[in-house]
């Protein structure tokens, strides 16, 4: 009864993992992809007092104009780029949203769109459903994960994408590019004709250097989605709202897909994200306690024989099992059943990660420290 479209898609590995995660008591999890932290106070106060004042209705396509507003004006002061409010912002529900709106909107049958690997979930099958075509661009651990500029220009050339998703920081491996690595990333995609997706959801997550975004280069901006929202960096990821900065073009044909299948974001979400880029000092406290933990799980999982790639932004990390020789599967449900810790098998973000994990250290310090002890006991167990 079902299209072969949708047939061909496999389920996300990661749920079909945590619905295993689920049925068990007194599991660490190191599996979710989202914070543990609750929104701040005023972003939930605000959404509260917003539905006492009756806010039920329905907004414009686009979303509320004060919320276009003030994002046009965070991303002004936080990082010099100019949107024009009323053409080139788009109030979606959530990333995932923007997403599928994107794709809808530049892409025909048959294009080609390149996916950087090891990658979010969502990105192969969004393509396909979108009747696209996908193109790996593989990274690799001794790069730390980072898009090769040669192999860049090699699959541009090869494979004639209409389309390239991008997202940094990175899930699944924390990793972030410095100006100087993104501007040699621009000057190979500026050179071909192909529209930029940009997912930098993770983009307040930061430990080291300031976020830059790719459309902040000189000259990105007209070939460049920017998709971002309140997900991760407010820890809002129940409210589902996020947004789509871009050329008036591509953010006038998202609008449209948007207007027919969504109609608009939820008004109260809309509300409480424009409450949220007020929350500066809440953020900052969250990504001060990501980074002590980033620094005690880093340090342990390499001490422990798990070597890691040291993230610069997000929650996650991506370490390798090469020391054990363990398929990610079996690793992972191995330790659920023996240690009841939850990670994610490489595998869920790309064929090649097999000898890869991905643990979320979005999880207190408390129990980071008692899931090291119970993984290294679990090594122990393995080796012996
Ligand atoms: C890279 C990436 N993009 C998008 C999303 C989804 O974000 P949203 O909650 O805004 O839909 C996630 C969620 O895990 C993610 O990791």
């Amino acid at each position: 009864m079902i299209s072969k479209r949708v047939e061909k898609i496999p389920p996300s590995g990661i749920r079909e993992f945590f619905d295993l995660v689920l049925s068990k008591p007194n599991i660490i999890s190191l599996g979710v992809g989202e914070p543990d932290f609750i929104a701040p106070w005023r972003v939930r106060e605000r959404a509260i007092t917003a539905l006492e004042e009756g806010f039920t209705s329905y907004t414009s396509n686009k979303g509320l104009k004060i919320l276009r507003r003030t994002i046009a004006s965070y991303l002004k002061k936080k990082y010099g780029l100019s949107y024009n409010p009323e053409n080139e912002i788009l109030i979606t529900v959530g990333v995932s949203q923007g997403l599928d709106l994107a794709l809808r909107t530049i892409i025909d049958p048959q294009d080609k769109v390149v996916v950087v690997s090891p990658h979010y979930v969502a990105y192969p099958a969004l393509v396909e459903l979108n009747l696209g075509k996908v193109v790996f661009l593989e990274t690799t651990s001794q790069e730390g994960f980072k898009v090769n500029s040669k192999e860049l220009h090699r699959i541009l050339k090869k494979e004639k994408p209409k389309a390239i998703i991008l997202n940094y920081p990175s899930n699944p491996t924390g990793v972030t590019y410095s100006k100087e690595e993104l501007k040699k990333i621009w000057s190979v995609l500026s050179k071909e004709d192909v529209v930029v997706i940009s997912d930098e959801i993770y983009g307040e997550i930061v430990y080291r250097e300031p976020h830059i975004p790719l459309a902040s280069l000189k000259g990105a901006k007209s070939k460049v989605i920017l998709l971002n929202g309140f997900s991760k960096g407010w820890a809002m990821t129940e409210f589902r709202i996020g947004y789509a900065c871009g050329p008036k073009k591509i953010i006038e044909g998202m609008t449209k897909i948007h207007s027919f299948n969504m109609l608009c974001a939820p008004i109260i979400s809309q509300i409480a994200g424009d409450e949220a880029l007020k929350c500066r000092g809440e953020v900052d406290a969250m990504v001060k306690e990501y980074r002590r933990r980033r620094d005690f799980i880093v340090k342990e999982l390499n001490r422990i024989g798990l070597a890691t790639v040291k993230p610069e932004g997000a929650f996650y990390c991506f370490p390798s099992l090469k020391k054990y020789k363990m398929d990610s599967l079996e690793f992972a449900k191995r330790l659920l059943l023996e240690e009841k810790v939850a990670v994610v098998p490489g595998k869920a973000f790309g064929a090649s990660y097999q000898g890869f994990i991905r643990i979320s250290y979005a999880n207190s310090l408390e129990n980071l420290k008692e899931a090291i002890i119970r993984i290294e006991r679990f090594l122990k167990n393995c080796g012996s």
